[in-house]
């Protein structure tokens, strides 16, 4: 098993480019599945997760060719099998995807329940009650999901929660529906709208994404078509938490500021400089920051409210705040096995329910430490760098799925940070 040593204390400072949105690159790429020829998507993040999916897609008979790590041309007419197996699907959370598409595309799926970060239970019911609405039988037994459908036709479906996963979900089977459908309270976050567009450069017709209500036209036929993934939010997300952790000074390019408002807002209310800017051909956004911390508080809510994701990271910032800060996590009912880690550094943070209270501390110290799940490594990763001595960060295959060439980039940043392989 690997891990990171990372001798904390270095303001980091330089610049940072961001890599293709884990979030989008995932529902694309099984997006592909509906076209009737092959899609070229492009700006893919070379991460763990993207790898999984594309095995996913390898194993069921479609050709994938990556000419580089961040271009997949994806053939699914050699498709045969419309099944994804427990082994396959438990990788990661993604693996869900495919069911809608299987089932727009072919009228049948047979998929084994996803895996992904245990930050919560994470049913799928959502998605389940989608396909259903669109006239798919449904039989949800035995850790498996098997739906089977020779005609589905447009329905009007409202969701209890804008889930992100059954936002896409439904859009993908409702492509290839009959009809009109319409997702009411539908998800909003910038990878949603990502895979809406992918699917409207293959022909489909799909209006109101970004929107809280969306409406997909069916269509008989998809073709296929080249696509270049936005830039990760999280991970942009991410290294301005660090940039203001390290109390560096940093530019934080391929950026679409417009997707980071939350956490520029929350930085800013934290005492951080956030400047946005651009070179002519793309957005960076400068993080300033060389003073302790304000503490404030945080409510985690679907886009355009405060990132889940970077709830975790944030709360490593929000340990040396002055003052007293309170985050809550509204989107998962457990995403705080960070704070046991980030109390063994020093800090004082206390749960209680879905709210973390974070009193401030001078400043955290080194320590063995373990990432318990994707963004909890992320948290692990800020607090090492902002420490005062040595830390080793264990369980990092979590932070590889979703956090491309990390080492080099926070390398190139100044950070004292060594990935030994075990
Ligand atoms: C996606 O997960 C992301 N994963 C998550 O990112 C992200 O935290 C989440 O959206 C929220 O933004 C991927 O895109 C692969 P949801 P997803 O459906 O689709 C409940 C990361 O670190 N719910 O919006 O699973 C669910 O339990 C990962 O990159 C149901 O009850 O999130 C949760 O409490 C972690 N039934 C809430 O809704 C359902 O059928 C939001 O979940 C679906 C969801």
């Amino acid at each position: 098993m690997a891990y990171y040593r990372i001798k904390g204390g270095t303001p980091l400072s330089g610049t940072v480019s961001i890599s293709g949105s884990k979030n989008a690159a995932l529902p694309i790429i099984c997006g592909a599945v509906l076209a009737g020829e092959p899609c070229r998507i492009e700006n893919l993040p070379d991460i763990e997760d993207v790898h999984r999916i594309i095995e996913i897609l390898s194993a069921m008979g479609a050709t994938v060719e990556q000419p580089t790590p961040d271009v997949a041309i994806i053939d699914p007419r050699g498709i045969r099998e419309y099944k994804v197996s427990t082994e396959m699907a438990s990788k990661l959370r993604a693996s869900y995807y495919m069911m809608g598409t299987l089932l727009g595309r072919y009228g049948y799926a047979y998929v084994a329940q996803p895996g992904g970060c245990p930050i919560g239970e994470r049913p799928i019911n959502y998605h389940i009650d989608g396909m259903r609405a669109l006239g798919a039988e449904v039989i949800d037994r035995g850790g498996f999901v098997i739906a089977s459908s020779d005609h589905l036709r447009g329905a009007d479906i409202y969701l209890d929660m804008p889930s992100v996963g059954a936002t896409i979900n439904i859009m993908f089977a409702a492509c290839r529906a009959d009809g009109r459908t319409t997702i009411n309270n539908a998800a909003r976050e910038p990878h949603v709208v990502d895979v809406a567009n992918f699917l409207n450069t293959m022909g489909a017709n799909i209006r109101g994404a970004g929107t809280d209500v969306i409406r997909i036209n069916g269509r008989k036929e998809l073709h296929g078509c080249t696509y270049a993934i936005i830039p990760d939010q999280i991970e942009a997300g991410t290294y301005m938490v660090a940039a203001a952790a390290t109390k560096g000074d940093v530019i934080i390019s391929n950026v679409i500021p417009a997707h980071l408002e939350a956490i520029s807002a929350k930085l800013m209310e934290c005492g951080v400089e956030v400047s946005e800017g651009d070179n002519g051909s793309e957005f960076f956004l400068r993080i300033r920051a060389n003073e302790r911390p304000r503490a404030c508080n945080i409510r985690t809510l679907p886009y355009p409210g405060f990132p889940t994701d970077l709830q975790q990271p944030m709360t490593s910032f929000l340990t040396v705040a002055i003052g007293n800060s309170f985050v809550t996590e509204n989107l998962f009912e457990d995403r705080f096995n960070h704070v046991r880690e980030l109390n063994r550094m020093g800090a004082r943070i206390t749960v209680n329910g879905r709210t973390a209270i974070v009193a401030g501390v001078d400043k955290l110290y080194g320590a063995e430490v373990s990432s318990t799940d994707l963004r909890a490594g992320a948290a692990m990763i800020v607090a090492a760098l902002m420490a005062e001595g040595t830390s080793v960060v264990r369980n990092i295959h979590y932070i590889d799925r979703g956090y491309e060439h990390l080492t080099e980039k926070l390398t190139a940043l100044g950070a004292n940070i060594e990935r030994v392989e075990e």
